[in-house]
């Protein structure tokens, strides 16, 4: 039985599947479908009592993947009809394109996968998977091309503009930022970076704002801490630090702190997780985070819809919302 059948809306369906100015920026690896696939397609699913879903995860080394982790297992434990089964790659690539493949080779019904980075090697695995018939869901960083099922996660490049955003506006429109980056092999990365540099082109263009000390930190506060000691001791003046992550902003935070310059420094991070990002803000150590939702809980819906035989969108966006000291108490700010 073919897997997945394109549905006969396909034609309606034919409007580009990235908003224009959204994600599909200009030099990213985004690996953005191209607009002549259908926004949504439906997947022929056997009827079964139970169904396998593998769940290949990148890492579990910060506190957002094992949230992700906690948001897929326990959305998982809601349908009786799922059995899931859970391979961490421990940032690997090449132990997540084994996860990969063993799944693929244990017959599962269902993929799922949070990819380290846009690698070729892991965007193979994929689209092998894909290919022998397995609908695949992509969770959060993008593998390239198009030879999966369904894409979700946040918009990054809005959620940098944003952060750009309120740096400026934190800045009054001039001074020193470290930007201590995620990945920038990664969708996350490069989108969150293209973003908040684009809200501030024309203060870096004047020299106003200067981007003094940046560094790929790979998502990791004790790398994060690390560089921004090195940051610290090379600049006298360090206005504001833009973790591409809460760990790397709170790492650098650390770093400040240990120097004693905590106090003359804002800092902006992303997740925004209750227990994390938010709290942190509450305490006055981030002067804001950007909410980064997991999307753990959606992809489970998503297979639940495939059994269901619904049609199930190419790419969803997840929400965000900015917690600042002001707007933490209420629930942060929705970003449109
Ligand atoms: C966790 C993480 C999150 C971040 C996301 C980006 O591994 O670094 O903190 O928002 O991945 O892919």
């Amino acid at each position: 039985m073919k897997p997945r059948t394109f549905s006969a809306m396909a034609a309606a369906c034919l409007t580009a599947i990235w908003p224009a100015g959204c994600e599909n920026q200009p030099g990213s690896t985004g690996g953005a479908p191209p607009a002549t696939q259908p926004a949504a397609v439906k997947v022929e699913v056997p009827k079964k009592d139970k169904y396998i879903v593998g769940f290949s995860q990148c890492t579990i080394q910060e506190p957002w993947r094992v949230q992700m982790n906690k948001d897929v297992a326990e959305a998982a434990a809601r349908h009786p009809n799922l059995e899931l089964r859970v391979a961490v790659a421990d940032d690997k690539i090449d132990k997540q394109v084994n996860d990969v493949e063993n799944f693929v080779t244990q017959g599962v019904d269902f993929l799922i996968i949070s990819p380290k980075e846009t690698a070729r090697s892991l965007t193979d695995a994929v689209a092998r998977a894909y290919q022998k018939k397995i609908p695949v869901i992509v969770l959060d960083r993008r593998v390239l091309g198009d030879q999966y099922t369904c894409f979700i996660g946040a918009d990054n490049y809005k959620i940098g503009l944003e952060a750009g955003k309120y740096a400026r506006e934190l800045l009054g429109g001039k001074g020193h930022i470290v930007e201590l980056k995620g990945n920038m092999t990664s969708t996350p990365g490069e989108l969150r970076h293209n973003g908040f540099v684009a809200a501030i082109k024309d203060e870096l263009a004047s020299g106003a704002i200067r981007i003094v000390h940046d560094a790929d930190v790979d998502w990791k506060e004790g790398k994060a801490k690390s560089e921004m000691e090195s940051a610290l001791a090379a600049n006298a003046q360090i206005d504001l630090v833009y973790g591409h992550n809460d760990p790397a902003a709170h790492g650098a935070w650390m770093a400040a702190k240990d120097a004693n310059r905590e106090s003359k420094i804002k800092f902006i991070g992303i997740d925004a997780l209750p227990h994390e990002g938010i709290a942190y803000v509450k305490e006055g150590v981030l002067s804001a985070s950007l909410q980064y939702p997991t999307g753990g809980d959606k992809a489970i819906e998503v297979i639940q819809d495939m059994i269901a035989g619904r049609e199930v969108p190419r790419t969803i966006t997840l929400g965000t919302r900015l917690f600042t000291r002001e707007t933490v108490a209420s629930g942060g700010k929705a970003i449109d």
